[in-house]
């Protein structure tokens, strides 16, 4: 009896290492391997037909991935939905009304839940959508590291702090990125992301009726369809070019004074960041290089690992027996 306890033991002790010390393991590209082998070719064909039957899902699971990843680092908290004893983060400014492809979140959810269950984190699959809706329109691609667990929280106040707005100006882009370790370049290889997608008319109405540094006949175009009064979520490209390619057209739209954002023409209106719109403008491989390593470094936000946080069943609500041992910390 003593002999099999110590065995036992013994056993539970080498588990324990070797769970601890996978745990605490990197994030690294071969996670889901052993696990779950096909996760990465059905979050791709999701994410394939996604975007063939609505070219501006890409841009939005892009965004989705970015907006995840500012606030509290890549752990799914921007998915949690609001409940009546809750407020995530889809309701703060830079997401209410604007986020979108939840529901395509939901669907490549259910199907890795269904090959693999309680493996496949909602954070990694941001991750890897966001990769896979940039090579379907056309841009580059990149290895993503993989491991990362999801949330049992979110902070509204830290969706509203620490993502930029569309009327920050240069010096308060290039604060924003600093403050999670991105450079003025990566700022400027980060937004050839509006290269695809659409914005709103409340978000460029002052730039259309107010601004100087804009191409006079793009604002004229624009106030037809994002009047002075109303209107306010009428949709417009932020690459006038090629809206649904992801090329880096957008940096010679900057060029030409035809940057929808306000925030956008602030990379190219006479400061630090002219140079490096220019150089990416001028060389679309140059851009494609190193919006793919700022994609990487973005994605190694603050990941949950080990034993934080949890991998989420339903990508918008915390596990059952989480709410439970958080009541329970909390009494
Ligand atoms: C540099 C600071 C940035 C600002 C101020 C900004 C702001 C915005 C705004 C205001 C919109 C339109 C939202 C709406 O009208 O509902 C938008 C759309 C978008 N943003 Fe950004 N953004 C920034 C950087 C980024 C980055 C770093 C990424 C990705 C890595 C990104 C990806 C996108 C995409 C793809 C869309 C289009 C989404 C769609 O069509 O659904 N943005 N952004
Ligand atoms: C296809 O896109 C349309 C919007 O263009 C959307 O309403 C519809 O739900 C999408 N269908 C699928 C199967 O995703
Ligand atoms: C939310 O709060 C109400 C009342 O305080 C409680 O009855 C309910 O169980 C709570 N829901 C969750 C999901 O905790
Ligand atoms: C989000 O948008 C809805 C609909 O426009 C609005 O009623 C609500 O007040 C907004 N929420 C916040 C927190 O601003
Ligand atoms: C993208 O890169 C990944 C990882 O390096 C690779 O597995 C995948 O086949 C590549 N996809 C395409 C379309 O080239
Ligand atoms: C939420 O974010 C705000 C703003 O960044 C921060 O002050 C606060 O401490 C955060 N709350 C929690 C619970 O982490
Ligand atoms: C940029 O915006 C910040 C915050 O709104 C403001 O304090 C600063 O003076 C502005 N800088 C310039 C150069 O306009
Ligand atoms: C233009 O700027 C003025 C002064 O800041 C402001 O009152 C007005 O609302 C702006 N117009 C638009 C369409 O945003
Ligand atoms: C673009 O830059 C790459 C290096 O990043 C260089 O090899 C290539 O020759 C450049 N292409 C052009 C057209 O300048």
């Amino acid at each position: 009896m003593a002999s099999y306890c110590s065995i036992w033991i013994a056993c539970m002790c080498l588990f324990n290492v070797l769970v601890v010390r996978m745990a605490s393991a990197q994030l690294s590209p071969t996670f889901y391997s052993l696990t779950c082998p096909d996760a990465l070719t059905t979050i791709k064909s999701a994410v394939d037909s996604a975007v063939s039957n609505e070219t501006r899902m890409g841009a939005s699971l892009l965004r989705l991935h970015f907006h995840d990843c500012f606030v509290n680092g890549c752990d799914a908290s921007v998915l949690l939905d609001d409940t009546a004893n809750f407020t995530g983060e889809k309701t703060a400014a830079p997401n209410n009304n604007s986020l979108r492809g939840f529901e395509v979140i939901d669907t490549i959810k259910s199907q890795v839940e269904t090959l693999c269950p309680g493996v496949v984190s909602c954070a990694d699959i941001l991750a890897l959508a966001a990769r896979d809706s940039v090579v379907a329109l056309g841009g580059p691609n990149w290895t993503v590291s993989l491991g990362r667990r999801d949330s049992t929280t979110a902070n509204f106040s830290a969706a509203n702090s620490d993502l930029p707005g569309p009327s920050f100006n240069l010096s308060a882009l290039i604060a924003s990125f600093a403050n999670q370790g991105f450079s003025a370049n990566e700022l400027v290889a980060l937004s050839g992301s509006h290269t695809v997608g659409l914005a709103r008319c409340v978000v460029f109405r002052d730039r259309i009726y107010n601004e100087t540094n804009i191409d006079s006949q793009y604002a004229e175009s624009l106030r037809t369809m994002c009047p002075i009064v109303g209107g306010d979520d009428n949709l417009s490209p932020l690459d006038v070019t090629s809206p649904t390619y992801f090329d880096n057209a957008y940096y010679t739209n900057l060029e030409s004074e035809m940057g929808l954002l306000h925030s956008d023409q602030q990379l190219f209106n006479g400061g630090s960041t002219d140079d490096q719109v220019i150089i990416y403008g001028s060389n679309s491989t140059t851009f494609f290089t190193d919006f793919a390593s700022a994609m990487v470094k973005m994605g190694d936000l603050s990941p949950l690992t080990g034993t934080n946080g949890e991998i989420r069943t339903n990508c918008r609500k915390i596990n059952e027996d989480s709410i439970f041992y958080l009541l329970a910390a909390s009494k």
